[in-house]
């Protein structure tokens, strides 16, 4: 497939999302000083893969978390962080967990407020997964985000407690995030000052230093995928969605091309292979978001021009 065909594949399936179908206030202009030519400030887009169909993989429920969240406490005993009972007894989700509202929802998932039936107390983010939406490649890539997060242990990622396959639906339970999304806080604040656009910079180049020091590429960093932590502060964010996440095995051993339109690096959309430094390109996008509250590359109908300003840098 040449370079054209394969961007124009790609463009059907991640055409931004606008801030009417998404149904949030979703957008926002950018300032007078910068002319008031740009379009229309930032709006929630959807990430797309490119990748040819894999091999079906190998799913199982009630991944043995117990390594992570059971760590040795300096007494010898051991301190259960996952709710008990969990998936490795055998219970299905839903004897185990009640579902409430809906916190959000992205291209393969609705995320629901959920409560472990043995402690109404504390509130859980259940990523729930559709089987019959799932492509074959969406499924390895599912697998892939559920191993990564196992192995994970980062105060500024999101932590999965438990998982579950049951016969219609995957749930991922998730450390829950009051704060929302970032993307939705910079809307409402405009646009961040130095030092509180700082402060989120730093908190997220040492998480995603932390995922390529474990040989890991987020490959979907956006403001939608970064999680405040409380309603009340707007610095504190942790990293979610590892859907598109990636092990880097070698220098630039990737070749996929995935992620968010607006967010992606030019060496993805050259069909060159990459690694864990195409990170850094949406990283530089994200902060460019955070200062100016809209985003660099802006083409709003056009994936093409979009695509020819990102290579260009323009
Ligand atoms: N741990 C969480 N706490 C609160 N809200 C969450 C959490 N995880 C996800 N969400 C909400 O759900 C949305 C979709 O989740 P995400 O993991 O990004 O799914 P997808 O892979 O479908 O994009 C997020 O953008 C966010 O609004
Ligand atoms: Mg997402």
């Amino acid at each position: 497939m040449g370079f054209f065909q394969r961007i124009r594949a790609w463009g059907k399936k991640s055409a931004p999302a606008t801030a009417a179908s998404q149904g949030t206030a979703a957008s926002l202009a950018p300032p007078s000083k910068a002319g008031g030519s740009k379009a229309t400030g930032i709006a929630k887009e959807t990430s797309s893969t490119n990748s040819k169909a894999m091999p079906s993989p190998n799913l199982a429920s009630g991944h043995d978390l117990r390594s992570k969240h059971s760590p040795m406490t300096a007494s010898g005993k051991v301190t259960l962080r996952c709710p008990q009972p969990d998936s490795t007894s055998g219970m299905g989700f839903e004897e185990l967990y009640k579902l409430k509202g809906v916190l959000g929802s992205g291209a393969f998932s609705t995320v629901r407020l959920g409560y472990h039936k043995s402690d109404q107390e504390k509130s859980y983010a259940v990523k729930c997964i559709n089987k019959q939406k799932l492509t074959e490649e969406d499924t390895i890539a599912l697998v892939e985000e559920v191993a990564i997060l196992k192995e994970f242990d980062h105060e500024h990622i999101i932590c999965l407690y438990d998982f579950f396959e049951e016969s219609q639906m995957y749930y991922l339970v998730l450390e829950r995030m009051s704060g929302g999304e970032l993307f939705d806080r910079i809307v409402e604040k405009h646009f961040y000052n130095e030092k509180e656009a700082r402060d989120v910079c730093k908190i997220l180049l040492e998480a995603v230093g932390y995922c390529h020091k474990n040989n890991v590429a987020h490959r979907d960093l956006k403001p939608e995928n970064l999680l405040l932590v409380t309603e009340k502060d707007d610095g504190i964010v942790k990293i979610a969605d590892f859907g598109f996440a990636k092990r880097v095995t070698a220098p630039n051993c990737l070749s996929t091309q995935c992620g968010t339109p607006g967010y992606v690096a030019p060496e993805i959309l050259e069909g060159h292979s990459y690694d864990t430094k195409a990170d850094m390109w949406s990283i530089g996008v994200i902060l460019y978001i955070l200062l100016g509250g809209y985003p660099p590359f802006i083409e709003n109908n056009d994936q093409k021009k979009l695509v020819r300003k990102i290579r260009r840098g323009d």
